[in-house]
């Protein structure tokens, strides 16, 4: 039987070296006389410290690891490009979207959410889709997800949630208790949830998933106008996704089968690819749209926010080292560009402070010279940021401080972004009648089918027959409010799994 290319990379590497065997080196540079042995006082030991092959290799391997990204840990990269086919210059001035057929390199990495670094790939979990633009004006990362909308819409409460999706501190375990506990607790999740617990909960792979920026951006054009924006990245392989058991049974025989299926086609020449659209909202029809356009916990609806294409994202190459491509990829919301800004989504100013400050911790201060991280032209002469670990941009020279007499880097007055205006009493705001039910209502009533339904209330019923009774009845009660009949349904599910419910879908819902 053929093997994958996944299986057969150590092939191809024997393959390409065939006329140019390689001498082992230390890290110093130094040849190595001899690898399969340390040196001893005999055969039977003790070691002598002068072995330094055995202490250069042995101190390095005891650095191998980073910590792992705090969420989003389990994840494959690929690289590719982004194509502009229509013209969007009357929203934005960022020169990625200037002219049609124009290409701009791209990194993306995919990922779930929850589990640990070697965590199985098919389980039901938000997917990560973020996308770093290698543009000319510097980095930009549309660090997104598979689902347009969130579970929280305020950063305060993400460190919890994140808590709640992982282990209990005591018992090392996954813990239902306190994942529907929190989710209970806060209605605003119920969208989120239900997108969860359905079909979309587990993508047949990174492939056959589509990609939201979620939030709401800014656009800005060269008349320093904007427009409120999302981004759309849908995919051209079509949706698929994987039933419950058969995502299961999958977590036990290949928990690396998204990895291996997105290298094999991108190995197999089979690129995948993303139409990318925007929605865009005017500051005059944020004011009279029905809900709060800063809401993460809502969509946008695309009837009255029509999608507006593009262009294609396509990933044509696999990382060559996936540690230094793809572990070390520091994808960062607060990475914009000209002509894209952020709204006052209190989510995304959250997000725009924590990736900068979780890079430094788990990748260094001098994250972005990384290859994969730095600006697309690897811009020699940038800023006034010095030293610190690992450094190896000496900016050629410059000075090291502003304002100065000797040609140090100057501000770049046409990439000032419009004023903008704010008012309001300062004050911890928790959100006030948001309406956490009516997107998730018309989600039930209009867009699932009846066998889509079924599949929703068994998945939540069994994740929620492992809550303790009182916080079943409580998320019960949230689910009542998006549909009676889906509370009822609930109820009817858990009492089958002997669970002993004492309300009623209408009672719950008062
Ligand atoms: C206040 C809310 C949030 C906070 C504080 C937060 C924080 C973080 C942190 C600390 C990381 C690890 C980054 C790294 O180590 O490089 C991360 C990764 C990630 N987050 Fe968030 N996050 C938030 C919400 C979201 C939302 C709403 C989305 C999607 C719309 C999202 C998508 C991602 C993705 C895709 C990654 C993985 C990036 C990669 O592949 O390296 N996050 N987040």
């Amino acid at each position: 039987m053929d093997r994958d290319p996944a299986s057969t990379q150590m092939h191809e590497h024997k393959e390409k070296m065939k006329d140019q065997p390689s001498v082992l080196l230390t890290g110093n540079g130094a040849p190595i006389a001899h690898k399969t042995a340390s040196l001893t006082v005999g055969h039977q030991g003790p070691l002598l410290l002068q072995d330094h092959v055995f202490l250069d290799e042995m101190s390095h391997f005891n650095r191998e690891r980073i910590p792992e990204r705090v969420v989003h840990a389990k994840g494959a990269g690929a690289f590719g490009y982004f194509e502009v086919t229509h013209d969007i210059t009357k929203y934005t001035k960022a020169k990625i979207f200037s002219k049609i057929g124009k290409r701009t390199p791209i990194a993306v990495r995919f990922s779930t959410v929850g589990g640990e670094s070697g965590s199985a790939d098919t389980v039901r979990d938000p997917r990560g889709f973020a996308v770093k633009f290698y543009t000319e004006e510097g980095v930009w990362d549309l660090v997104g997800n598979n689902t347009p909308i969130f579970f929280i819409k305020d950063p305060i409460l993400f460190p919890s949630f994140i808590h709640t999706q992982k282990r209990n501190p005591v018992t090392h375990l996954k813990d239902m208790d306190m994942f529907w506990d929190f989710i209970s607790l806060r209605p605003e999740t119920t969208h989120q949830v239900m997108i969860l617990f359905s079909d979309r909960g587990i993508p047949d792979g990174y492939r056959y998933m589509n990609g939201y920026g979620s939030h709401t951006f800014k656009l800005v054009n060269d008349d320093n106008q904007f427009v409120y924006c999302k981004f759309h990245y849908k995919t051209d392989q079509g949706i698929k996704n994987l039933f419950s058991e058969k995502a299961s049974k999958i977590s036990s025989q290949d928990p690396d089968y998204s990895i291996r299926d997105l290298y094999n086609a991108i190995a197999k020449k089979n690129f995948p690819s993303w139409t990318f659209y925007i929605q865009v909202m005017t500051e005059q029809q944020a004011e009279k749209f029905k809900w709060n356009p800063f809401d993460l916990t809502k969509i946008w609806p695309h009837k009255e926010f029509l999608l507006i294409p593009v262009g294609k994202l396509v990933l044509d190459k696999n990382p060559s080292n996936y540690f230094a491509d793809v572990e070390q990829l520091a994808f960062n919301p607060a990475h914009l560009v000209p002509g894209i800004e952020p709204s006052p989504d209190k989510m995304l100013q959250g997000r725009l402070f924590a990736y900068g400050d979780t890079q430094r911790y788990r990748l260094g201060a001098n994250h972005l010279q990384l290859p994969v991280n730095c600006p697309y032209k690897n811009l020699s002469l940038m800023n006034y940021q010095r030293d610190g670990f690992m450094s190896v941009n000496n900016q050629k020279g410059a000075p090291n401080y502003y304002p100065n007499s000797f040609s140090g880097p100057e501000v770049h007055v046409a990439a000032k972004p419009p004023p903008f205006n704010v008012v309001g009493d300062i004050d911890r705001h928790e959100p006030i009648d948001e309406d956490d039910f009516g997107q998730v209502t018309m989600f039930w009533q209009n867009v699932l089918d009846a066998d889509a339904k079924t599949r929703l209330v068994n998945n939540i019923a069994m994740s929620l027959s492992d809550a303790s009774n009182f916080i079943i009845e409580r998320a019960i009660g949230n689910f009542s409010k998006v549909d009676i009949e889906l509370g009822q349904r609930l109820i009817d599910e858990l009492r089958k799994a002997g669970k002993s419910i004492n309300i009623t879908a209408k009672s719950a819902r008062l």
